[in-house]
Protein backbone atom coordinates (compact mmCIF):
# COMPACT_ATOMS: atom_id res chain seq x y z
CA UNK A 1 0.00 0.00 0.00
CA UNK A 2 1.34 3.51 -0.98
CA UNK A 3 2.24 5.81 2.28
CA UNK A 4 0.56 8.78 2.77
CA UNK A 5 1.48 12.45 2.65
CA UNK A 6 -0.55 15.33 3.42
CA UNK A 7 0.38 18.21 1.80
CA UNK A 8 -0.90 21.81 3.85
CA UNK A 9 -1.23 25.18 2.58
CA UNK A 10 1.65 25.46 -0.47
CA UNK A 11 3.40 23.25 -2.78
CA UNK A 12 3.88 24.15 -6.37
CA UNK A 13 2.26 22.16 -9.05
CA UNK A 14 4.94 20.22 -11.03
CA UNK A 15 6.27 18.89 -7.37
CA UNK A 16 2.92 17.95 -6.27
CA UNK A 17 2.69 16.07 -9.15
CA UNK A 18 5.59 14.48 -8.51
CA UNK A 19 4.62 13.46 -5.01
CA UNK A 20 1.58 12.07 -6.56
CA UNK A 21 3.73 8.90 -8.41
CA UNK A 22 5.04 7.90 -5.02
CA UNK A 23 2.44 8.43 -2.52
CA UNK A 24 -1.30 8.67 -2.05
CA UNK A 25 -1.53 12.37 -1.51
CA UNK A 26 -4.23 14.28 0.14
CA UNK A 27 -4.24 17.98 -0.03
CA UNK A 28 -5.82 20.72 2.61
CA UNK A 29 -5.88 24.05 1.04
CA UNK A 30 -6.21 26.19 2.72
CA UNK A 31 -6.63 24.16 6.36
CA UNK A 32 -8.73 26.31 7.76
CA UNK A 33 -8.92 24.44 11.16
CA UNK A 34 -7.29 21.14 12.00
CA UNK A 35 -10.14 19.72 14.37
CA UNK A 36 -11.66 19.26 10.34
CA UNK A 37 -13.06 15.21 10.41
CA UNK A 38 -11.15 15.06 6.99
CA UNK A 39 -8.18 16.09 8.07
CA UNK A 40 -7.96 14.14 11.60
CA UNK A 41 -8.84 11.21 9.33
CA UNK A 42 -5.80 11.85 6.81
CA UNK A 43 -3.59 12.76 10.01
CA UNK A 44 -4.07 9.50 11.38
CA UNK A 45 -2.94 7.60 8.12
CA UNK A 46 -0.55 10.44 7.64
CA UNK A 47 3.77 9.26 6.89
CA UNK A 48 4.37 12.63 6.47
CA UNK A 49 3.34 16.07 5.93
CA UNK A 50 4.54 18.19 3.63
CA UNK A 51 3.76 22.60 3.52
CA UNK A 52 3.45 25.84 5.35
CA UNK A 53 1.26 27.83 7.52
CA UNK A 54 1.32 25.15 10.50
CA UNK A 55 1.95 25.06 13.53
CA UNK A 56 3.39 21.93 15.19
CA UNK A 57 1.55 20.70 18.29
CA UNK A 58 0.67 17.82 21.19
CA UNK A 59 -3.10 17.61 19.52
CA UNK A 60 -1.78 16.87 16.13
CA UNK A 61 1.65 14.66 17.00
CA UNK A 62 -0.91 12.58 19.62
CA UNK A 63 -3.02 11.93 16.75
CA UNK A 64 -0.38 10.79 14.34
CA UNK A 65 0.55 7.47 14.83
CA UNK A 66 2.32 6.85 11.53
CA UNK A 67 3.97 9.81 11.03
CA UNK A 68 7.64 9.60 10.03
CA UNK A 69 8.59 13.27 9.07
CA UNK A 70 7.42 16.93 8.59
CA UNK A 71 8.63 19.03 5.80
CA UNK A 72 8.28 23.07 6.13
CA UNK A 73 7.93 24.50 3.06
CA UNK A 74 10.60 27.64 4.32
CA UNK A 75 13.92 27.94 6.01
CA UNK A 76 12.44 29.62 8.83
CA UNK A 77 11.09 26.30 11.05
CA UNK A 78 9.49 28.16 14.63
CA UNK A 79 6.41 26.86 13.92
CA UNK A 80 7.80 22.98 13.86
CA UNK A 81 8.73 22.83 17.14
CA UNK A 82 11.72 20.51 16.12
CA UNK A 83 11.90 19.07 20.07
CA UNK A 84 8.64 18.41 20.05
CA UNK A 85 8.82 16.15 16.91
CA UNK A 86 12.41 14.67 17.86
CA UNK A 87 10.24 13.39 21.06
CA UNK A 88 7.52 11.84 19.52
CA UNK A 89 10.34 10.75 16.98
CA UNK A 90 9.69 12.66 14.04
CA UNK A 91 12.04 13.84 11.46
CA UNK A 92 12.02 17.61 10.91
CA UNK A 93 13.17 19.16 7.63
CA UNK A 94 13.13 22.88 6.53
CA UNK A 95 14.16 24.48 3.12
CA UNK A 96 17.75 25.96 3.79
CA UNK A 97 20.22 27.15 1.15
CA UNK A 98 17.80 27.48 -1.77
CA UNK A 99 16.40 31.08 -1.61
CA UNK A 100 19.08 32.97 0.50
CA UNK A 101 19.75 35.15 -2.81
CA UNK A 102 16.08 36.04 -3.53
CA UNK A 103 15.57 36.80 -0.12
CA UNK A 104 18.30 39.08 0.01
CA UNK A 105 17.36 41.04 -3.08
CA UNK A 106 13.98 41.58 -1.63
CA UNK A 107 15.15 43.10 1.79
CA UNK A 108 18.02 45.45 -0.11
CA UNK A 109 15.01 46.50 -1.71
CA UNK A 110 12.81 47.31 0.71
CA UNK A 111 15.92 48.94 2.37
CA UNK A 112 16.37 51.06 -0.88
CA UNK A 113 12.82 51.77 -0.73
CA UNK A 114 11.91 52.89 2.59
CA UNK A 115 15.77 55.29 2.33
CA UNK A 116 14.29 57.19 -1.13
CA UNK A 117 10.72 56.96 0.39
CA UNK A 118 9.55 54.75 -3.35
CA UNK A 119 6.15 53.89 -2.47
CA UNK A 120 5.28 57.41 -0.62
CA UNK A 121 6.65 59.21 -4.09
CA UNK A 122 5.46 56.47 -6.21
CA UNK A 123 1.77 57.23 -4.76
CA UNK A 124 2.48 61.10 -4.91
CA UNK A 125 3.09 60.83 -8.64
CA UNK A 126 0.08 58.67 -9.94
CA UNK A 127 -2.25 60.32 -7.26
CA UNK A 128 -1.78 62.97 -9.78
CA UNK A 129 -0.11 65.44 -6.98
CA UNK A 130 3.05 66.42 -8.69
CA UNK A 131 2.17 69.43 -10.17
CA UNK A 132 5.40 71.40 -8.69
CA UNK A 133 8.73 71.15 -7.43
CA UNK A 134 9.80 68.47 -4.70
CA UNK A 135 10.16 69.76 -1.18
CA UNK A 136 12.96 69.21 1.02
CA UNK A 137 10.57 67.05 3.51
CA UNK A 138 10.37 64.70 0.49
CA UNK A 139 13.94 63.76 0.38
CA UNK A 140 15.06 60.46 1.49
CA UNK A 141 18.20 59.21 2.83
CA UNK A 142 21.40 58.15 0.91
CA UNK A 143 22.21 54.23 0.47
CA UNK A 144 25.70 54.07 -0.84
CA UNK A 145 28.97 54.31 1.73
CA UNK A 146 26.43 54.36 4.92
CA UNK A 147 26.93 51.64 8.00
CA UNK A 148 24.14 48.67 7.74
CA UNK A 149 24.31 46.72 10.69
CA UNK A 150 23.07 43.11 9.93
CA UNK A 151 21.91 40.86 12.75
CA UNK A 152 21.41 37.51 12.22
CA UNK A 153 24.78 36.55 9.92
CA UNK A 154 23.26 33.61 8.47
CA UNK A 155 23.36 32.52 4.38
CA UNK A 156 20.90 34.81 3.79
CA UNK A 157 22.45 37.88 5.97
CA UNK A 158 25.96 37.67 3.92
CA UNK A 159 23.71 37.79 0.52
CA UNK A 160 22.50 41.01 2.00
CA UNK A 161 26.33 41.71 3.33
CA UNK A 162 27.64 40.89 -0.70
CA UNK A 163 25.11 43.64 -2.22
CA UNK A 164 25.84 46.14 0.82
CA UNK A 165 30.02 45.70 0.16
CA UNK A 166 30.32 45.12 -3.69
CA UNK A 167 27.30 47.06 -4.86
CA UNK A 168 26.82 49.89 -2.44
CA UNK A 169 29.89 50.55 -0.90
CA UNK A 170 28.60 50.28 2.45
CA UNK A 171 30.44 49.97 5.70
CA UNK A 172 28.93 46.39 6.90
CA UNK A 173 28.62 45.84 10.90
CA UNK A 174 27.32 42.15 11.99
CA UNK A 175 26.13 40.82 15.14
CA UNK A 176 25.55 36.65 15.78
CA UNK A 177 26.34 33.55 17.68
CA UNK A 178 29.56 33.21 16.46
CA UNK A 179 31.63 35.08 14.46
CA UNK A 180 32.14 34.46 10.69
CA UNK A 181 35.43 35.10 9.20
CA UNK A 182 35.01 34.33 5.91
CA UNK A 183 32.08 36.66 5.43
CA UNK A 184 34.45 39.19 7.12
CA UNK A 185 37.20 38.91 5.05
CA UNK A 186 35.28 38.64 1.93
CA UNK A 187 32.34 41.96 2.39
CA UNK A 188 35.17 43.58 5.10
CA UNK A 189 32.64 43.01 7.93
CA UNK A 190 33.13 43.69 11.29
CA UNK A 191 31.63 42.04 14.34
CA UNK A 192 29.96 43.80 17.14
CA UNK A 193 28.12 43.31 19.86
CA UNK A 194 24.39 44.06 19.85
CA UNK A 195 24.89 47.66 21.21
CA UNK A 196 27.64 48.27 19.02
CA UNK A 197 26.04 47.50 15.98
CA UNK A 198 22.47 49.21 17.15
CA UNK A 199 24.24 52.71 17.91
CA UNK A 200 26.67 53.04 14.54
CA UNK A 201 24.43 52.12 12.12
CA UNK A 202 22.24 53.98 9.46
CA UNK A 203 20.55 50.51 8.40
CA UNK A 204 19.93 47.96 11.04
CA UNK A 205 18.64 44.73 9.54
CA UNK A 206 16.97 41.89 11.52
CA UNK A 207 17.87 38.76 9.63
CA UNK A 208 18.16 36.18 12.80
CA UNK A 209 15.97 33.01 13.30
CA UNK A 210 12.99 33.30 15.87
CA UNK A 211 14.06 30.76 18.54
CA UNK A 212 13.62 31.38 22.67
CA UNK A 213 16.84 32.97 22.32
CA UNK A 214 15.86 35.63 19.96
CA UNK A 215 12.30 35.62 20.52
CA UNK A 216 11.52 39.75 21.63
CA UNK A 217 15.56 40.54 20.81
CA UNK A 218 14.58 44.00 19.60
CA UNK A 219 12.24 45.95 22.29
CA UNK A 220 12.09 49.32 22.99
CA UNK A 221 15.13 49.45 24.62
CA UNK A 222 17.03 48.63 21.62
CA UNK A 223 15.22 51.07 19.10
CA UNK A 224 16.38 53.91 21.88
CA UNK A 225 20.05 52.95 21.51
CA UNK A 226 19.93 53.18 17.83
CA UNK A 227 20.73 56.48 15.94
CA UNK A 228 17.38 58.83 15.81
CA UNK A 229 17.81 58.96 11.43
CA UNK A 230 18.37 54.60 11.86
CA UNK A 231 16.24 53.06 9.20
CA UNK A 232 14.93 49.32 10.90
CA UNK A 233 14.21 46.74 8.62
CA UNK A 234 12.66 43.45 9.65
CA UNK A 235 13.52 40.46 7.15
CA UNK A 236 13.05 37.99 10.51
CA UNK A 237 10.15 36.70 12.18
CA UNK A 238 7.65 39.31 13.27
CA UNK A 239 8.46 37.44 16.82
CA UNK A 240 12.16 38.47 16.85
CA UNK A 241 10.82 42.21 17.87
CA UNK A 242 8.18 43.39 20.40
CA UNK A 243 5.83 45.18 17.26
CA UNK A 244 4.39 47.47 20.41
CA UNK A 245 7.92 49.00 20.61
CA UNK A 246 8.46 49.58 17.63
CA UNK A 247 5.38 51.39 16.77
CA UNK A 248 6.22 53.62 20.35
CA UNK A 249 9.55 54.26 18.57
CA UNK A 250 8.40 55.56 15.50
CA UNK A 251 5.69 57.38 16.67
CA UNK A 252 8.00 58.57 19.86
CA UNK A 253 10.87 59.28 16.69
CA UNK A 254 13.25 57.58 18.29
CA UNK A 255 14.16 55.72 14.38
CA UNK A 256 13.62 56.99 11.61
CA UNK A 257 11.29 54.93 9.55
CA UNK A 258 11.21 51.21 9.46
CA UNK A 259 11.13 48.38 6.35
CA UNK A 260 9.11 45.32 7.38
CA UNK A 261 8.24 42.05 5.51
CA UNK A 262 7.17 40.29 9.04
CA UNK A 263 4.62 41.30 11.51
CA UNK A 264 3.45 39.66 15.14
CA UNK A 265 0.37 38.32 13.37
CA UNK A 266 -0.19 37.48 9.64
CA UNK A 267 -1.51 38.14 7.61
CA UNK A 268 -1.02 41.60 9.48
CA UNK A 269 -4.14 43.10 11.14
CA UNK A 270 -5.59 46.01 8.99
CA UNK A 271 -6.21 48.45 11.71
CA UNK A 272 -2.24 48.05 12.85
CA UNK A 273 -1.04 51.51 13.71
CA UNK A 274 2.31 50.58 11.24
CA UNK A 275 0.10 50.50 8.22
CA UNK A 276 -0.91 54.12 8.73
CA UNK A 277 2.62 55.59 9.02
CA UNK A 278 3.90 56.90 5.66
CA UNK A 279 7.68 56.61 7.03
CA UNK A 280 6.35 52.27 7.06
CA UNK A 281 7.18 50.94 4.20
CA UNK A 282 5.16 47.20 3.86
CA UNK A 283 5.44 43.73 2.18
CA UNK A 284 3.24 40.60 2.70
CA UNK A 285 5.94 38.45 4.06
CA UNK A 286 7.10 37.94 0.33
CA UNK A 287 11.14 36.77 1.11
CA UNK A 288 10.84 34.02 -1.09
CA UNK A 289 7.69 34.81 -3.15
CA UNK A 290 9.62 34.47 -6.49
CA UNK A 291 8.51 31.88 -9.23
CA UNK A 292 11.88 30.47 -9.44
CA UNK A 293 12.44 30.72 -5.94
CA UNK A 294 9.26 28.92 -4.61
CA UNK A 295 10.07 25.82 -6.94
CA UNK A 296 13.12 25.47 -5.92
CA UNK A 297 12.03 25.24 -2.08
CA UNK A 298 9.00 22.84 -2.75
CA UNK A 299 11.35 20.49 -4.75
CA UNK A 300 13.80 20.43 -1.58
CA UNK A 301 10.56 19.94 0.70
CA UNK A 302 9.31 16.79 -1.40
CA UNK A 303 12.76 15.71 -1.53
CA UNK A 304 13.03 15.29 1.81
CA UNK A 305 9.73 13.87 2.42
CA UNK A 306 10.64 11.38 -0.78
CA UNK A 307 14.12 9.99 0.95
CA UNK A 308 12.31 10.05 4.08
CA UNK A 309 9.89 7.69 3.05
CA UNK A 310 12.06 5.61 1.09
CA UNK A 311 14.48 5.01 4.16
CA UNK A 312 16.77 7.16 3.17
CA UNK A 313 18.40 10.85 5.31
CA UNK A 314 16.44 13.52 4.24
CA UNK A 315 19.20 16.12 2.68
CA UNK A 316 18.18 18.99 4.99
CA UNK A 317 16.90 17.56 8.37
CA UNK A 318 17.08 19.23 11.53
CA UNK A 319 17.13 16.70 14.04
CA UNK A 320 20.04 14.26 13.41
CA UNK A 321 19.19 12.16 16.45
CA UNK A 322 15.83 10.98 14.82
CA UNK A 323 17.67 9.63 12.17
CA UNK A 324 20.35 8.12 14.24
CA UNK A 325 17.98 5.83 16.24
CA UNK A 326 16.17 4.68 13.99
CA UNK A 327 19.25 3.43 12.00
CA UNK A 328 20.26 1.94 15.55
CA UNK A 329 16.35 0.88 15.26
CA UNK A 330 16.41 -1.29 11.67
CA UNK A 331 19.92 -2.80 12.77
CA UNK A 332 18.41 -4.80 15.63
C1 LIG B 1 10.40 32.56 4.84
O1 LIG B 1 10.13 33.40 5.66
C2 LIG B 1 11.02 31.31 5.15
O2 LIG B 1 11.24 31.02 6.33
O3 LIG B 1 11.32 30.55 4.22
Amino acid sequence: MQKKVIVLNRLEKPVLKQLQTYFDVEVFHPLENVNNPRFMKALHEAHAIIGLGFQMEDSILSNAPNLEIVSTVSVGYNHLSVDLLTEYNVMATNTPGVLDETVADVIFGLLIATARRIPELDHYVKSGKWTKMLTEEQYGVDVHKQTIGIIGMGRIGEAIAKRAHFGFDMNVLYHNRSQKREAEEKFAAKYCTLEQLLAKSDFVVLMTPLTKETEGLIGIKEFKQMKKSAIFINGSRGKTIIEKDLIQALQEKEIAAAGLDVYEKEPVDPNNPLLKMQNVVTLPHVGSSTFATELAMSQLAADNVIAALHGEKPPTLLNESVWIKKQNQDKE
